[in-house]
Formats: C-alpha cells, sequence, structure tokens
C-alpha cells in the first residue's frame, strides 16, 4: 500500500474542508504538528504540505521542472489573467517570462522611484490632524495608482475607488472558489457569477484602455507596456499577440498592487502596536533624509526601514501560500509524488515557525539585520517564493514598500481607531478581516544638523 503522509483527523466525507474554510491561516500553523511533510484531506483530494525550508527547495527548485501550477487555480485565475505569467507553464511560460523579465531590471525600476515617492506624497496631501483614515483602502488606491503609472503610463486616479472595488469582487469569487472542491461553474447565471463577470468587464476596459492608447499612439514611453509591446523574443522574433499583451498587462496589474497595499497595511498596523520599533524608525528617517523626500539613492541607507517591511512580512506574507502539482514523477520527504498530486508551501507555517524564529509571534525587525539573515535557511523566509516561478517584481515590491514607508512614516504618525477589531482574514492574500481605520497625527521630522562650513538658513 501507497505510505501517505500523516493528516489530521478529517470528516468522512469532507475531510478537512470545515477547518480549512473556516480558518485557513490557523489551519496552516495546525499542520506543521504532522511533521516536516504533512497531509489533509480536501474532501476526496489529499493535499500534501511542505514545512520545512528544505523540502521547499527540493519542491520549488530542485524538482521546478516536474511541476506546473494547479489546474484549479488556473481554472479560477483564467477569467481574469488568461495566460498571463501568473497562469501559465512549460515553454510558453519560459518564453513570456524571458520576454518581461528585462522590464524588470534594476535600472528600469529604478526609474520608477520618482513616481512612487511623488504619488505617496499626494496620497496624504489632504490628511488632517486626528482624522480616521482607511488605511487599507488608501494603501490600494495608491498603490494601484503606481502601478498603472509605472506600467502603462496612465493615472487612474480617477477609476481608483471603482477599480479597487472590482478587484476586491474578483479576488473574492477566486478565493470562494479555492476553498470549494466542485464550485459552481461560472456559466450558471447566479448573481454571484453575474457580479463576477461584470467586475471582470470594468477591468478589461481599464486594461484596454491603456493597450489602445498606446498602440494609437505609438509612442515609445519606456515604461512597461511600451516593453510588452515591443517585447521581441531573441529567439524567434516574434511579438507578442494583442491577447498576450492584455494577459501580461492584467496579471501584472492584478498582482502588482494589491500584495503590496496589504504588507504596507500590515506593516501600518504593527507600527502602531510596537512604538519603540516606531521610534526607531523614525530616528533613520531623520538621520538619513533630515525632512526630504526620498530618492533612490537613499535606498542602501534605510536599511532598518526595509528590516521592518521584511519582518512585516515575515508574520504576515502577503501571499501565504504557493501551491505546485505534479506533472512527473519524483521523491520528496521520502514520498513518492505522482502527476496529479498537490502540494502546499506552507510559506505562512513556515514564517511562524520557532526553530526559525524564536518567539515567532512577537514583532521584532532586528531578525533582519544582514548577520541575523545571513543565518537564516534559505527558504525559511521567502514571501516573494521561490525557483524560477520566483515573483517577477520582488524588486520593485521592495523597493516600492521602502519609499511609501519613508515618505509617508517620515511626516505621520497612524494609530488604531479606537473598537477597530483587527483579525487577519485569507481573501487570496492576507488581509485585515474588518478593515484598517487608522488615525493619523502629522509629525515634524527632526532636521539634522546642517554639515560643518555650510550655512543654516
Ligand atoms: C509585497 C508584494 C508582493 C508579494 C508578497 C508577491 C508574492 C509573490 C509570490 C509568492 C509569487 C510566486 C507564486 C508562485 O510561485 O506560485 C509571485 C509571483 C508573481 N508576482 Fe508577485 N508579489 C508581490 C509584488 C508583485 C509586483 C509588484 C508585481 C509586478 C509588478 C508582481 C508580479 C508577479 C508575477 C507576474 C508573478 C508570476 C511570476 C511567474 O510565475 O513567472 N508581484 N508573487
Amino acid at each position: 500500500m501507497q505510505r501517505v503522509p500523516p493528516a489530521p483527523k478529517g470528516h468522512f466525507l469532507v475531510g478537512n474542508i470545515p477547518e480549512f474554510s473556516k480558518d485557513s491561516l490557523n489551519f496552516m500553523l495546525e499542520l506543521r504538528a504532522y511533521g516536516d511533510l504533512a497531509s489533509f484531506m480536501f474532501g476526496p483530494y489529499r493535499g500534501y504540505i511542505t514545512n520545512h525550508p528544505d523540502l521547499v527547495h527540493e519542491l520549488l527548485v530542485t524538482h521546478a521542472d516536474k511541476t506546473h501550477k494547479t489546474r484549479g487555480l488556473k481554472r479560477a485565475l483564467a477569467p481574469i489573467l488568461g495566460a498571463g505569467l501568473f497562469t501559465s507553464d512549460g515553454d510558453f511560460w519560459k518564453r513570456q517570462r524571458k520576454l518581461v523579465q528585462p522590464a524588470f531590471h534594476t535600472k528600469r525600476i529604478g526609474a520608477y522611484a520618482e513616481t512612487m515617492v511623488e504619488y505617496a506624497q499626494d496620497a496624504v496631501r489632504d490628511w488632517r490632524a486626528g482624522e480616521t483614515v482607511e488605511i487599507d483602502l488608501a494603501m490600494n488606491a495608491l498603490t494601484m495608482r503606481i502601478i498603472a503609472k509605472t506600467l502603462f503610463d496612465a493615472d487612474v486616479n480617477a477609476e481608483a475607488h471603482e477599480a479597487g472595488e472590482a478587484v476586491d469582487t474578483v479576488l473574492e469569487d477566486i478565493n470562494q472558489r479555492l476553498n470549494q472542491v466542485v464550485p459552481l461553474p461560472r456559466w450558471v447565471p447566479t448573481s454571484k457569477n453575474r457580479r463576477f463577470y461584470a467586475a471582470v468587464d470594468r477591468l478589461n476596459r481599464l486594461i484596454q484602455r491603456f493597450i489602445d492608447e498606446r498602440r494609437t499612439s505609438g509612442e515609445d514611453k519606456g515604461d512597461l507596456l511600451s516593453m510588452l509591446l515591443m517585447a521581441q523574443d531573441a529567439d524567434d522574433g516574434g511579438v507578442m499577440t494583442d491577447k498576450q499583451v492584455r494577459d501580461e498587462a492584467m496579471t501584472l496589474f492584478g498582482a502588482g498592487h494589491e500584495t503590496t497595499a496589504v504588507a504596507m497595511t500590515w506593516t501600518w498596523y504593527l507600527l502602531s502596536q510596537h512604538l519603540e520599533v516606531e521610534a526607531k524608525l523614525h530616528a533613520e528617517l531623520d538621520a538619513v533624509l533630515a525632512g526630504r523626500a526620498p530618492t533612490l539613492a537613499d535606498l542602501p541607507r534605510l536599511t532598518y526601514t526595509e528590516m521592518v517591511l521584511k519582518e512585516s512580512m515575515r508574520l504576515y506574507p502577503p501571499a501565504f501560500t504557493v501551491t505546485r502539482e505534479v506533472t512527473a514523477p519524483f521523491t520528496l520527504g521520502g514520498y513518492d509524488f505522482k502527476p496529479g498530486m498537490v502540494i502546499i508551501v506552507n510559506i505562512y507555517g513556515l514564517h511562524r515557525d520557532a526553530r526559525f524564529f524564536p518567539d515567532p509571534d512577537r514583532f521584532d525587525p532586528e531578525r533582519f539585520t544582514p548577520e541575523n539573515e545571513k543565518r537564516l535557511p534559505k527558504y525559511a523566509y521567502f514571501p516573494f517564493g521561490g525557483g524560477p516561478r520566483i515573483c517577477i517584481g520582488n524588486a520593485f515590491a521592495m523597493m516600492e514598500a521602502t519609499l511609501l514607508l519613508a515618505t509617508i512614516a517620515q511626516r505621520w504618525t497612524l494609530r488604531l481607531a479606537p473598537g477597530q477589531v483587527v483579525e487577519p482574514q485569507r481573501r487570496f492574500t492576507i488581509r485585515p478581516k474588518y478593515g484598517m481605520r487608522m488615525i493619523v497625527e502629522p509629525r515634524q521630522p527632526a532636521l539634522a544638523p546642517a554639515p560643518a562650513g555650510e550655512m543654516a538658513v
């Protein structure tokens, strides 16, 4: 008989679906008790879960070419993302990744720093002392505006709210589908399905507008969209079809803002609960920036700012798992895996594993000093995934988050609004279930003394 990895007891019909649906984050923590390679029952199907960095490495790197994205994920995402980078596989994915990759070279993304800072300043311009701000929505609108500007050279300030709602509807639907063994087909004309397609339609029109405008002008604006439209595969000289450009544009738009927005939201929350960390962050910002806006050149010196973000993404990794479906046999953790089996990488569980992060629930950015970070096993911390499918936008996201945090924290302190209940919830990304209302108060950055020989005016 085939050996199977240990699993929690489940209902004879639905397996562990109730625990998974009720609180998937907690379930991810509980599954660690069943070993470095565990399993669970998703209805009649067995899912496998990796709870050790070495196994994550084996799965995402060593066996990368023996796995694909899962059929369930593709089915759920296809109506919105098509065959973009996130959902494609094999040679097609390889070709697309090669075409899109240059748009994320350090030199390219460095050019976006100014936009990021300018839009962050703009986002807080109307804040008033003592005002309550829905910081989750504010961060979402801000990161959406940034991705639209950097990708498409478009300003979505006016549409950000509407587009945000559409993204929300889509994510809610996808999340529910991923929690169901047999989701209701999308063609069934329920009000939910109609709402989903209306939201997809709204986003399609937005993305198509950007593409049409650019095709008409034929201008090379030097942004991601120009690169997509001009992208040539060095091997065969082929350009992307309209459909591919649309799929990649939607994928980058979708993957490129909500994740960073939730990372920012959790960071504001954690800072409000750890004033000693906030004070240290302010000290760094004042010392490095002395009251002026941050620039690309400041990034290497904003080390604590980056440590705060890394620690925040440890506790609340926006993508809390990655999942693979086996396409060719291999052994992992002493078990045989065959095509069709689904393996989940437990990012959330590993990030809170006491073997690698003592006192794991404590927020402590010192874990990410360069020396401490070096001591961490590879794949104990990996908010951007790993192997060939590692997040293409990881450097973009880190740069953006660091600049947004530096720009805003320098001038504002945020405190949780009275009565705000904070509970993380999986909704594709890890989001605060009840939103995040915070009270904003202006702060005066301490200006560093003028260097010797310079006159202070
Ligand atoms: C804090 C922010 C972000 C986090 C935590 C994050 C996380 C991730 C993770 C974990 C994956 C791997 C998924 C897998 O292996 O199945 C991924 C893939 C991807 N991400 Fe991100 N991401 C972030 C920001 C961004 C940004 C800013 C962009 C684009 C501008 C982006 C675009 C993508 C794309 C296109 C993929 C698919 C790459 C491929 O399969 O080749 N992400 N992301």
